[in-house]
């Protein structure tokens, strides 16, 4: 596990979308999981900028969102409507100033009629595409990934979960309190993958920045494997990790010494 720890925002910012820039272009079909919140917009400028300046090249990439809200998402009679959806927040953040095609975009349906099937036909599409190569991360103050809420199995799939009311309590203060939307009318459900599906992506980037995120991050990397932290399923995986994170959300790990010095060796020795 590479962690990674910056002074500020901008630096591990940079840092993740050069992560994500380098896959590209050694491999210009791979498959992207993306993840939406406040965390990796400023790694979707980064790469919208070297698109744009250095012509990073998103014609052939596959993107599988992480989750979306229930009861949300593309009406297609309006497409990218002024609604909260994580479609929209993609759409914008980072889909319309790249050259990714339509196609090669999957975003879990918050409109569907029929969530169950959807789930299965999401995985499907996933395994299709030949699985993820790269996943993008971030962590919910209460350690989700997705939207797999503390008590999700480690082992879940995708599927339609209850949001808890911290996690109402944040998406709310981040993306609803100014569109005017009350608390009550957002949208309580969402679609997510499931750990188990995470897990086998071939690469993990998670990124955190802030203090709101100190004690969660010492608890998924330090703390025990438990669903109650369902990120910490990340000390069980088998594929690369880099965590990116900032000196705020790094402050309550006890081994960063270490983590340094593990950085510095890595990049002496080329590993
Ligand atoms: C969003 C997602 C969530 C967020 C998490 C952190 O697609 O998967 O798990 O990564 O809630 O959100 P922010 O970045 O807003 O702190």
């Amino acid at each position: 596990m590479n962690i990674i720890i910056r002074h500020s925002y901008e630096q591990i910012s940079k840092y993740s979308a050069q992560i994500i820039a380098n896959r590209v272009k050694s491999n210009p079909r791979c498959v992207l999981g993306l993840a939406t919140g406040s965390t990796p917009i400023g790694t979707y400028q980064e790469l919208v900028r070297l698109h744009k300046e250095e012509g990073l090249d998103f014609s052939q990439v596959k993107t599988f969102n992480l989750d979306e809200y229930l009861g949300t998402g593309i009406d297609l009679e309006k497409p990218y409507s002024m609604d909260q959806s994580y479609a929209r927040f993609m759409h914008e953040e980072l889909f319309k100033n790249i050259n990714i095609k339509q196609e090669n975009i999957f975003i879990p349906n918050g409109l569907t009629k029929e969530p169950k099937n959807f789930c299965k036909w999401y995985e499907d599409e996933i395994k299709k595409a030949g699985g993820i190569d790269l996943q993008i991360l971030g962590i919910g103050r209460d350690g989700h990934w997705g939207f797999n809420e503390p008590g999700s199995s480690l082992g879940s799939r995708t599927r339609v979960v209850a949001l808890t009311e911290q996690t109402l309590d944040d998406n709310y203060e981040a993306f609803y309190k100014n569109a005017n939307i009350s608390r009550e009318q957002m949208p309580h459900f969402a679609i997510t993958m499931g750990i188990g599906t995470i897990l086998e992506s071939r690469e993990i980037l998670m990124i955190a920045n802030g203090s709101k995120k100190s004690g969660v991050i010492a608890k998924c990397l330090e703390g025990p494997v438990t669903a109650q932290i369902t990120s910490s399923a990340i000390q069980l995986y088998s594929g690369e990790i880099n965590v990116v994170i900032d000196d705020e959300a790094a402050y309550e790990l006890k081994n960063t010494h270490h983590y340094r010095h593990m950085e510095k060796m890595n990049k002496q020795y080329g590993l």
